[in-house]
């Protein structure tokens, strides 16, 4: 049987990028673990979630995964080199993708990023860019109430709206800015909220697409894409509650693709599913 790609997120937030990875790669079985349990990553020291980020691999290496997508932006900030150094499966970040994604949509180079306090203190988006484009101009801001509210599962409404102005009222001075990266899987899910405030002159931009794209081109490169015409059936697992997870889930999905799925909960330090 053809192997799985394992992806992980800290919650809901990676279910942006396995929507995307269902639409570009529909043949691929994908295995999600988000660590609902103890997110947010965001405030945590680069250490524990270097910590955290492992016990997920090592929970999906226990599921034979081929590939590996880390769709958390903090994690890729603060593990990606070291997965990419010590696993011998492929194993792709979401912020190189957002990074190339920016440059083609920017037209004056003033590029917004908005993220977690840990993604935004590493600088990680900042490299990212000028490594591409050297005269990039980078605006980084930190904004923490998103995740845990998404999680809480409000995307839209009076709350989202209030939450979301108020996060990114340092950005309304900036006039300049023609491009505003989503540095947060868990922030494409308020977009239409994000893309209200920041005005329609703003490109959002999430990495989601990119990285699906950059998932297929690995594939191909070490020739894993899977072959076979049954129709997949893709595993979630969350470490945390279970309803709340399949409430978003829903949110994200069409009602076609839960026929496609399996939703379990976890216990990743023991390795335990019930
Ligand atoms: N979804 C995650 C990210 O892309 C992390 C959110 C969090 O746990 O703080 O950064």
């Amino acid at each position: 049987m053809d192997k799985a790609i394992g992806v992980i997120d800290s919650g809901v937030g990676g279910l942006t990028v396995v929507h995307e990875l269902m639409r570009q790669l529909p043949k691929e079985q994908l295995i999600y673990l988000g660590d609902t349990a103890r997110c947010p990553y965001g405030p945590r020291s680069k250490e524990e979630v270097q910590q955290f980020t492992w016990e997920m691999v090592d929970f999906l290496l226990t599921k034979n995964i081929k590939m590996l997508v880390v769709a958390c932006n903090t994690a890729t900030a603060f593990t990606l080199k070291d997965l990419k150094e010590q696993l011998d499966i492929p194993v792709i970040g979401v912020i190189q993708p957002g990074a190339r994604a920016a440059i083609k949509s920017t037209e004056n180079n003033q590029v917004g990023v908005i993220g977690t306090e840990g993604t935004i203190s590493s600088g990680a988006y900042a490299q990212a860019l000028t490594k591409i484009k050297s005269d990039i101009r980078v605006s980084g801001l930190a904004c923490p109430p998103f995740v845990p509210m998404v999680e809480r599962g409000v995307l839209s409404g009076p709350e989202a709206k209030a939450v979301v102005s108020e996060a990114l009222r340092p950005f309304s001075n900036n006039k300049e800015m023609d491009t505003l990266i989503l540095g947060c899987t868990h922030y494409p899910l308020l977009k239409s909220t994000i893309q209200e405030v920041m005005g329609e002159e703003v490109t959002v931009i999430s990495s989601s697409e990119e990285t699906a794209r950059e998932t297929s081109t690995l594939l191909e490169a070490h020739q894993i894409m899977n072959r076979s015409d049954l129709v997949p059936l893709h595993q979630f697992y969350t470490t945390g509650d279970l309803e709340i997870f399949i409430e978003i889930a829903k949110t994200i999905f069409h009602e076609s693709n839960f026929q496609m799925l399996t939703i379990k909960q976890a216990n990743i330090s023991t390795n335990k599913v019930w």
